[in-house]
């Protein structure tokens, strides 16, 4: 069975709480809740993390590839702008993977508009709110069931 691994960086733990009028009412657990459902219902195989720390996203991307996971779906967050590191890791997996934000970062502070990300992605999805997640897991589910 296809495995899709989805990734949410720092603070994104506290959505539902934090800035609502950027992020929106919905919490981590409904977002997670629905995509589970929506990859499921493919046939694949669901896995998802939150972290507030760049080595564990680090060393879960790592473990990705051992565990043949077949495409990550990954909202890095504040790291988006500033993580070599976890870049690197998804260079040295070789594993697809779409970028995905709640907001638009390019319509927000100019700190904002660099990613370490889009270049290597497959696809970025931003500005939906949590729509973005479904959107990119819709775009993820076409791309496994291609390979
Ligand atoms: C974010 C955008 C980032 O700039 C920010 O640091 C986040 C969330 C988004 O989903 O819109 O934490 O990735």
């Amino acid at each position: 069975m296809a495995k899709l691994l989805l990734l949410h960086g720092p603070n994104l733990n506290l959505l539902g709480q934090r800035e609502t009028d950027i992020y929106g009412d919905l919490t981590l657990e409904a977002i997670n809740s629905a995509a589970k459902k929506q990859v499921e219902a493919a046939n694949i195989e669901f896995r998802s993390l939150q972290s507030n720390s760049e080595s564990q996203l680090v060393d879960t991307i790592q473990q990705a590839k051992a565990d043949n996971v077949s495409l990550i779906v990954i909202n890095p967050a504040a790291y988006t702008h500033t993580s070599v590191a976890i870049r690197d890791a998804l260079l040295a997996v070789e594993i697809p993977f779409i970028e995905v934000h709640l907001s638009n970062p390019h319509r927000r502070e100019p700190f904002r508009h660099h990613s370490y990300f889009s270049d290597i992605a497959e696809a970025v999805v931003a500005g939906f709110g949590a729509d973005s997640y479904r959107y990119a897991l819709d775009a993820a589910i076409k791309i496994i069931q291609k390979n």
